[in-house]
């Protein structure tokens, strides 16, 4: 049996879709255990491009149940476009399941986060605008509503109507119009017909595949510095996108997980406000953005691209206890003529090794190692062997870092272009 879970090492679109599609083609089972449709997971597969925001990766192995986690928080109108994107491609969804303590993402979430984020004025986080913060905020103030309650019409009347006044509240206090409880629910009973049959307790269908010793992935949405609470907070997203936050997004205790896999790009990426301190303003940061057709999958926006962060990726190192190392996009460091690890930050005149608070974070200037480039394109290689000499001594110094076993190295977005350590 593994249950091995699979999480961002950086600042999130690190390319987990693709180290979970790779995976699922064995796995029993794939949880998404946080996040919301702000996820942007692109997967390449026989069956076309698909950029997946709040399906689990595994979707496109028929024998794969998929769940989306008590963790996440679920907008049922951007699933069910989703869902029809994929059915239109002939993928089967069959055991695409929902769990009852799944939080949604009501119509007020979404307006709440455009307007609380124009409010913030010259400090915005960044956020995808998906309602995503709103969203957990009620949850944890327990003024949440949950995919389950839409199965129980008349409890879910009483849960909107006490919260829906005070969103009104709020609306008002930024000017607009309130919500009507009846147009809510009539847009509630719709989602009841939609995905009411896939709304269940998910818990006796993990605990079964745990104990029959089958194949569980667990699939994280953005990465450890975009965590709440070990991220550069406040950029960060409302939940626990590190390997802590799988058991209780997931539903199992923290003894069954027996691999953790850290997904990180070749070099760095972030979209959305906060400390970056590899990035880069010049035109090797261009040619990254262009060459790795860096734009974010849910918003569209450019990411900021900079060098490969390895003081960024031992905190994460460390906070999921990795077990081993996917690194991705290493092509599009192809033709670049030398490389750049950054390997400690300089704050105060000193020289640290740790990812300190964000206003000192923002402070920080990147202590660089430099490596050679190599000249060969490496979107052939299959085999460790195959890799330029070059690759194979940034690889090597990127694993030893982090002091982590590299894994996988992805040399391209097509399932084959994987190499497998
Ligand atoms: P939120 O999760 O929409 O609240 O956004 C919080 C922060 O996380 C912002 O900096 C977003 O740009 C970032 N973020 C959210 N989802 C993703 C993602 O899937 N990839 C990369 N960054 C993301």
């Amino acid at each position: 049996m593994t249950i091995t879970a699979i999480v961002g090492a950086q600042w999130g679109d690190e390319g987990k879709g693709r180290i979970v599609d790779y995976l699922a083609q064995r796995a029993d089972m794939v949880i998404r255990f946080q996040g919301g449709d702000n996820a942007g997971h692109t997967v390449v597969n026989d069956r076309g491009t698909f950029r997946l925001h709040i399906v689990p990766s595994g979707i496109f192995n028929p024998a794969t149940r998929c769940i989306v986690g008590p963790g996440t928080v679920v907008n049922p109108d951007t699933l069910l476009a989703e869902m029809a994107e994929l059915a239109a491609a002939g993928i089967d969804l069959g055991n695409l399941w929902l769990s009852e303590r799944a939080h949604l993402i009501l119509p007020y979430h979404r307006l709440l986060d455009g307007l609380e984020e124009s409010a913030r004025g010259g400090s915005q986080i960044g956020t995808t605008g998906r309602g995503i913060g709103p969203a957990y905020a009620d949850k944890s103030a327990r003024a949440g509503v949950r995919l389950g309650d839409l199965l129980r019409p008349e409890y879910l009347r009483e849960r909107l109507a006490g919260t829906l006044a005070q969103k009104n509240l709020t609306l008002a206090h930024f000017g607009r119009q309130p919500l009507a409880l009846d147009d809510l629910l009539a847009q509630a009973e719709a989602w009841r017909h939609a995905i009411g049959g896939r709304i269940i307790d998910t818990l006796p269908l993990v605990r079964d595949a745990v104990r029959g010793g089958q194949d569980v992935l667990l699939e994280g949405q953005l990465g450890v510095m975009r965590d709440l609470d070990w991220g550069t907070y406040p950029f960060v997203t409302s939940s626990n996108p590190i390997a802590g936050g799988v058991c209780a997004g997931a539903g199992l205790p923290p003894s069954a997980v027996g691999r953790v896999v850290g997904v990180a790009k070749a070099y760095c990426t972030a979209v959305g406000a906060g400390p970056f301190p590899s990035e880069l303003h010049d035109e090797v940061g261009v040619r990254l953005r262009t060459v790795g057709q860096e734009y974010g999958a849910t918003t569209g926006r450019p990411r900021r691209c900079g060098w490969y962060d390895a003081v960024a990726i031992s905190h994460g190192a460390w906070l999921n206890g990795l077990t081993g190392l996917a690194i991705t996009k290493l092509d599009v460091l192809d033709g670049l003529a030398e490389l750049k690890i950054c390997t400690g930050y300089r704050l105060d005149g000193q020289i640290i090794d740790r990812v300190p608070d964000t206003p000192d974070m923002a402070r920080v200037e990147p202590v660089y190692e430099t490596w050679p480039g190599w000249q060969t394109a490496t979107r052939d290689a299959r085999a460790w062997a195959d890799l330029p000499e070059a690759a194979r001594a940034y690889l090597s110094r990127i694993a030893e870092l982090a002091g982590v076993p590299l894994q996988y190295v992805s040399v391209g977005p097509e399932r084959e272009q994987l190499i497998v350590m």
